[in-house]
């Protein structure tokens, strides 16, 4: 994961992100819609906080706690600063993965995360400091998108490539199952009190606007080895051949695997959801 440019795909994106981030709001929704009751939270740390959709829903719905609220991409931050004006909010540009940044935020009682930690470099041992950064009994609760996310698009880039006599590769960010991060949360020390998924099929004019919105979402991430030229010409065939397939009634389908994912430090099996 090459986090320079991650940070640059969500900055170029800062302007377009709100208008296009229908699936990643409707996740930020459930979220909320689904924290542990009954529990006192006096400090939050928000993981990936973007523009700060979710940090606006949590600041509403914890009345009294403090947010931080991190973000590697430093214009999403100002973004996020410009449409939340809330003396409870601090914002800091950073990478939520590195020791520095965590001792910065200091213990928490709730790490949240929406539609971000897909883009960990080291989940095993970040999820491991954020279990350590949690206070007793703390949770850890974060929304991501799961392996048959784009299962048509992958679909679609291998006939094309098959066509062209070429190799598979990999054209989108390769996401975990839901198994994957059961056991890395569950190796970082969290007890897995809930793991839900969803397959949310949304449905776009065609092929072109569907990757058109993704980039919009600065989630236009490739680690596919092509040369450039060879890339646009496979791009073209895979987008005709995208509409064909996986036509439905009023343009294309294109769907989302959606993962929620909720882990608690505490002592055994004591607390009830
Ligand atoms: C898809 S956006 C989600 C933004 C927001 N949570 C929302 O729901 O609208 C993912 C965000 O994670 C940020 N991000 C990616 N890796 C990060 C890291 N290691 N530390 C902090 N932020 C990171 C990106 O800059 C981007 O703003």
């Amino acid at each position: 994961m090459n986090k320079k440019l991650v940070a640059r795909r969500f900055n170029h994106s800062v302007s377009t992100y709100q208008q296009y981030a229908s699936v990643q709001k409707e996740m930020a929704a459930r979220l909320v819609a689904n924290l542990p009751p009954g529990q006192r939270i006096g400090r939050i740390l928000e993981v990936g906080c973007g523009t700060g959709y979710l940090t606006g829903l949590l600041a509403g719905h914890y009345q009294s706690a403090e947010i931080i609220a991190v973000d590697i991409a430093e214009k999403m931050v100002a973004e996020a600063r410009k449409l939340n004006d809330c003396p409870r909010i601090r914002f800091l540009v950073g990478d939520a993965e590195a020791n520095e940044v965590l001792q910065q935020v200091g213990p928490v009682d709730l790490i949240i995360s929406n539609a971000t930690i897909q883009w960990l470099a080291f989940p095993e041992l970040t999820v491991s400091r954020w279990h350590h950064l949690l206070k007793p009994e703390g949770w850890f609760i974060a929304s991501t998108f799961g392996s048959h996310t784009f299962r048509e698009l992958r679909k679609a880039f291998a006939v094309t490539e098959s066509n062209h006599h070429l190799p598979p590769s990999r054209h989108a960010l390769s996401m975990k199952t839901k198994q994957e991060w059961q056991q890395i949360l569950t190796a970082g020390g969290f007890h897995v009190r809930k793991l839900d998924e969803q397959l949310r099929p949304f449905v776009y004019e065609n092929c072109r606007t569907f990757l058109r919105s993704i980039k919009a979402t600065g989630a236009n991430y490739s680690e596919s080895g092509h040369s450039l030229t060879k890339e646009r010409k496979l791009l073209q065939d895979m987008m005709r051949i995208y509409d064909q397939m996986f036509k439905t009634d009023g343009g294309v389908v294109a769907t989302y695997h959606l993962l929620y994912l909720y882990g608690w430090k505490g002592e055994g099996s004591g607390r009830k959801w």
